[in-house]
């Protein structure tokens, strides 16, 4: 069965996986999840303090974090370098099906959405004049990074489906990856994954949710 594409509550599309049987965002609002977890309590947070920042997104999936985050560089002048991982791409085609130019208002940066789709693997690309990017299709798992990262988007899919990442060693190999005062951050407001993460020597806060979710988790290096 093919990965299908479906409506979110706030009218951005989501796609369910075929692989894994889950989401690929909250079923209230993929759009509204992004914008609150990781441009509200990531990006424009570390922005308060940085006009340059470098981002790992764990994964990249349709882009949508990706996206958000290129226009949110090209409205606030802020220089991003961007990394996103992905071991499992969509089509190119799922890609073009995606509303998330028609509802953000922003068609004209489509066809920057799609050359984000269709960019070679491992090859930086400088997307705009704000916004460098480069993907890498490699697991979660064996991501080799320290000290170089502002801020981490961990959005990988939750701990029922793939309790494997959500493990102290991919939590470790994070904490290293990130700066000093870098900030992690995801949707998962899990007490184990809490605990994992004091564990491996983050500091922890416990934020309001996006919509029809109570709570989400920043972590601080
Ligand atoms: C919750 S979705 C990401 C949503 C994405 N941020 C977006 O805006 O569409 C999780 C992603 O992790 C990818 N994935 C799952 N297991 C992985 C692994 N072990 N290594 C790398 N990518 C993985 C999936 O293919 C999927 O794209």
């Amino acid at each position: 069965m093919p990965n299908q594409l479906f409506e979110t509550q706030d009218g951005s599309h989501s796609i369910l996986s075929a692989q894994f049987g889950v989401a690929y965002h909250s079923k209230h609002g993929a759009i509204q999840e992004t914008q609150h977890v990781f441009i509200d309590a990531a990006l424009k947070f570390k922005a308060v303090s940085h006009t340059a920042l470098s981002v790992l997104d764990i994964g990249f999936g349709t882009g949508l974090n990706a996206y958000m985050t290129l226009l949110e560089a090209e409205k606030s002048s802020l220089a991003i370098n961007y990394t996103g991982i992905e071991a499992f791409p969509i089509s190119y085609q799922q890609a073009t099906d995606l509303n998330y130019s028609t509802l953000l208002k922003t068609e004209n940066f489509q066809t920057t959405f799609l050359e984000m789709h269709r960019a070679d693997w491992a090859t930086p690309v400088q997307l705009t004049d704000h916004f460098q990017f480069t993907k890498k299709q490699i697991k979660f798992e064996t991501i080799h990074f320290v000290n170089q990262f502002d801020i981490i988007y961990f959005d990988a899919f939750a701990p029922n489906a793939q309790p494997e990442l959500w493990e102290a060693d991919l939590l470790e190999k994070m904490y290293q990856a990130l700066k000093k005062d870098g900030v992690l951050v995801t949707y998962c407001a899990k007490g184990v994954v809490k605990r994992t993460l004091k564990a491996v020597g983050f500091e922890i806060e416990a934020l309001k949710g996006p919509p029809g979710k109570r709570e989400m988790t920043r972590a601080i290096k």
